[in-house]
């Protein structure tokens, strides 16, 4: 039986489908009980349902992650559930495909709230309950968007760059209260995000990618697991890159 991370209790953000929905049906396999967090009850429920069906614990948690209260929430029904908090995946991220002269404000503030804001958020109420239970592990997505620049992604580039920063300034700040905080940076994977986006400007990631092709979303599933699991005790404030080779070139 897989139990990398048995014992542990995990809250995963953006669960609901694609990376999430991955990572938290994947740590319930290995032994977690999973907080399921979304937005969407529906696609949530799903990926709960699915967690129960395999025969483990999860509970659902409808919240919109750009906002503190919710965050507050996560972090709290999370302890009432399962008395602690070890492990947060800081997993949403949504896209705007344009570049800065055609990026609205509005565009701006909903892509860098959802993508950097929400994981300031959920991390400062994690990172006070994981200090008072003595330790605890986080794990921020990014992309190959957060090491190179791409074409009309001025809000997602530039928020993608600044989870790795957060990431890195966490994991200074809170080496002492025993937690580590880590990056993976995917590459392109097959998740609703990606269907979203024509296959015209999906073919160039495919093609600059060594393996030529997408991943299918446990692949980078398994690196956010290794940096989850104990098998990387002494990995801290990296990033770790699951790109088919993308940004080798
Ligand atoms: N798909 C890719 O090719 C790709 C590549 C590199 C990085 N990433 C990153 O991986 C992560 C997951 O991407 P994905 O493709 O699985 O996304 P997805 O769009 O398939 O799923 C995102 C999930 O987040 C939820 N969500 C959206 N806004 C929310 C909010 N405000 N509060 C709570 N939940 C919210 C959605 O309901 C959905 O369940 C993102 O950070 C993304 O930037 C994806």
């Amino acid at each position: 039986m897989p139990n990398r991370l048995q014992g542990k209790v995990a809250a995963i953000t953006g669960a609901g489908m694609g990376l999430g929905q991955a990572i938290a049906i994947l740590f319930a396999a290995e032994g977690a009980r999973v907080v399921v967090a979304d937005i969407d009850p529906i696609t949530g429920k799903e990926t709960s349902g699915h967690i129960h069906a395999q025969g483990d614990e999860a509970i659902l948690v409808q919240m919109d992650v750009r906002q503190a209260l919710d965050a507050e929430r996560l972090v709290r029904t999370t302890v009432d559930a399962f008395g602690r908090l070890d492990i947060l995946v800081n997993n949403v991220g949504v896209q705007v495909n344009k570049d800065v002269v055609d990026t609205s404000e509005e565009e701006w503030n909903f892509v860098v709230d959802t993508n950097l804001k929400s994981m300031f958020l959920c991390s400062k109420y994690a990172v006070l309950q994981m200090r008072q239970q003595g330790g605890g592990n986080i794990i921020c997505i990014s992309s190959l968007s957060g090491l190179v620049g791409n074409g009309l992604q001025a809000s997602y580039n530039a928020s993608k760059h600044g989870v790795i920063g957060l990431a890195r300034s966490m994991a200074v700040d809170h080496a002492n209260d025993n937690i580590r905080v880590n990056v993976v940076c995917p590459g392109s994977m097959n998740t609703p995000l990606t269907e979203t986006i024509p296959e015209e400007k999906l073919a160039p990631y495919r093609e600059a990618n060594l393996m030529k092709r997408f991943a299918a979303p446990i692949e980078v599933a398994q690196a956010v697991l290794f940096l989850a699991s104990d098998d990387a005790s002494f990995v801290t404030g990296s990033a770790l890159v699951a790109d088919g080779g993308y940004t080798t070139l």
